[in-house]
């Protein structure tokens, strides 16, 4: 389990995250949502030793992460940053590949191509595994990073905003794919999420985040309400059942009615 104690990480003296204190389990998929600046990225950020804290603790199965050697971590926790971009004119499969360098230092094995070759297939990358990186779309890059990130095989992974640029089948699979590798081989899975029906529908837990603090955490449940949804993103927002999904509406400007 990730446990999070009093995280505090400031810039200039504004602080962005504020004193966060978090406990994500084994099994499941975690969503993290909130407003743009409310300090989710830097939280995960923080988590994976990518930022220093300020204040706090972060350890992973018992590991605190500020000491724990950079080799060690990688083997255990994974991380899709929000803004990626690698220079070098890669294939999607060298770029898969590279998320093996933890376990084959760089000398592929059997296992190494094995996980690979399963990363490519379960996003449905192997029709263009052999392009170039920027000779793709923005969603099938996209595709490409995710994959990096599960070939890496840890029992922790986050992502941020993996659905960006994906199309809506694109993003529901993948939904699909994460939680089931969450909850089929126990994983942990944190996932930042703009949209708030697929944080309803797809998260075990979800974490609301607004100005660098936790708002909300529980089941989906229990943080998809209008009252909450209402307090993190500062409109007026209605949570609905509809065949067994979650369906926010929101106010529409005055005169428009969405026909
Ligand atoms: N390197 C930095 N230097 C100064 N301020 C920063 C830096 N990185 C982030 N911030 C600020 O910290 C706050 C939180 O940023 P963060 O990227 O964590 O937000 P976020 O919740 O991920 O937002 P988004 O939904 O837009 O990705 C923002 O106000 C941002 O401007
Ligand atoms: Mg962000």
């Amino acid at each position: 389990m990730i446990e999070i104690e009093g995280l505090t990480k400031a810039y200039d003296g504004h602080v962005v995250v504020d004193g966060v204190s978090l406990t994500i389990p084994r099994g499941g998929l975690t969503g993290i949502i909130g407003p743009n600046g409310a300090g989710k990225s830097t939280l995960l950020g923080l988590i994976a030793r990518l930022l220093a804290a300020d204040r706090g603790t972060v350890t992973v199965d018992g590991l605190d992460v500020a000491t724990t050697a950079g080799e060690v971590l990688s083997r255990r926790l994974s991380v899709l940053k929000q803004d990626n971009s690698i220079a070098a004119r890669l294939t999607v499969r060298d770029l898969v590949a590279f998320g093996r360098y933890p376990h084959s230092r760089g000398r592929l094995g059997d296992v190494d191509h094995a996980m690979i070759g399963r990363a490519l297939s379960y996003l449905g990358l192997e029709p263009i595994a052999d392009r170039f990186l920027d000779e793709l779309s923005g969603g099938q890059r996209q595709r490409a990073y995710v994959a990096m990130v599960l070939a890496q095989d840890t029992d922790y992974m986050l992502f941020d905003e993996p659905l960006a640029s994906l199309d809506i089948r694109h993003a529901v699979s993948m939904m699909h794919l994460l939680r089931d590798a969450s909850r089929r081989f126990g994983k942990a899975v944190v996932v930042v999420l703009h949209d708030i029906n697929i944080a309803g529908n797809f998260s075990d837990r979800i974490i609301g985040m607004k100005q660098g603090r936790v708002l909300c955490h529980g089941s989906a449940g229990d943080v998809m309400t209008g009252a909450n949804l209402t307090a993190i993103y500062d409109i007026p927002i209605a949570v609905h059942r509809l065949e067994g999904q979650f369906v926010t509406t929101y106010a529409l400007p005055e005169g428009a009615d969405g026909a």
